[in-house]
């Protein structure tokens, strides 16, 4: 299977990040670390796996820890060669592999994901192109979620969004997709809708931080009006794209942690240091014999 059907990769990062304040006052939360990775590295990486080798970061009034971040870092790097320390040089040099492309563009006002990705429209031209959401960290295995998603595209030529199973009662945290019947794991999207109260919720199908879009996307998106909070919404830009060319949603495989809230971020480091090669045991050992503090006992 051809996955290169996606050559450019848009990561908005230009959210406020309320919900980590302070840790998010100078730096965007997709910069907090999983372990020993910041949250968009693990994006990146998930990119790269799929294909992409244009990575186009929509940031706002903290984007230079991001630049800097894919960016040579020239002392440090003289710095660990002089003190021989070949094996941090590589792990620092390989942050960005070679030949890929990233390009950054401000999106001056957190006017909404929609509205973000609308910034990246020049960047991006006239293909088909990714948006991963760094703080939706999913764990895809041997194959990561914007692969998948790369395939079902190439397959269909539509574009195709991730979504996920949840408890009814958080419907209203996500947009939320209908597939009247469909069993799925792919299926026309029949209606698409921002957050919906749980009694009203097409489905519990939630979307997830993971979209492949044709370009169509842009012309809808230039035409969606702000929703009440003044923020215009992906999620009603594709619900104009599924009277015009369709679209469908792809139930993927993997392990999703919500780490734009404080829990889902917690989880995650639980996990990826459980799995993580030099850590996984001893951390695994201080789990178990964990003495509680006073208050918890
Ligand atoms: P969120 O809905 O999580 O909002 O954005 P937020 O502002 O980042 O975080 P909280 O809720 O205040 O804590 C989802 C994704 O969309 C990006 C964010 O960076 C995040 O990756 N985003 C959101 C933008 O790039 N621009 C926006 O105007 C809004």
């Amino acid at each position: 299977m051809n996955a290169s059907v996606i050559d450019t990769v848009v990561f908005p990062v230009a959210g406020l990040g309320t919900r980590f304040l302070p840790a998010t006052k100078a730096s965007p939360k997709e910069m907090l670390p999983v372990v020993d990775k910041p949250l968009i590295q693990y994006a990146v990486e998930e990119a790269i796996a799929a294909g992409a080798r244009n990575l186009v970061f929509v940031t706002g009034r903290t984007k230079r820890a991001i630049e800097d971040h894919f960016d040579m870092a020239y002392e440090l790097e003289t710095e660990l060669a002089a003190r021989g320390k070949q094996e941090l040089l590589d792990l620092v040099r390989g942050v960005l592999p070679e030949g890929i492309n990233c390009v950054y563009v401000r999106q001056r006002e957190a006017l909404g994901l929609g509205h973000a990705v609308l910034c990246a429209r020049s960047l991006v031209g006239d293909k088909p192109f990714g948006v991963i959401l760094a703080d939706d960290l999913i764990d895809g295995g041997e194959k990561p979620v914007m692969r998948q998603l790369a395939e079902r595209f190439s397959a269909t030529g539509r574009s195709v969004i991730s979504v996920e199973r949840v408890p009814r009662e958080r419907t209203d945290r996500y947009g939320v997709v209908d597939i009247g019947d469909d069993a799925g794991p792919l299926a026309p999207i029949r209606a698409i809708v921002e957050k919906p109260d749980p009694a009203d919720a097409p489905s519990n199908l939630a979307v997830v931080g993971r979209y492949l879009l044709t370009p169509r996307i842009f012309e809808l998106l230039e035409t969606t009006a702000p929703d009440q909070r003044g923020e215009v919404q992906i999620t009603d830009a594709i619900a104009a794209l599924l009277d015009d060319q369709g679209a469908d949603a792809w139930e993927f495989t993997g392990k999703h942690y919500d780490c734009g809230s404080k829990l889902g971020y917690l989880e995650a480091t639980v996990e990826y240091a459980l799995k993580h090669p030099e850590l996984g045991d001893s951390f695994a050992e201080y789990l178990k014999g964990r003495t509680p503090a006073p208050e918890e006992q």
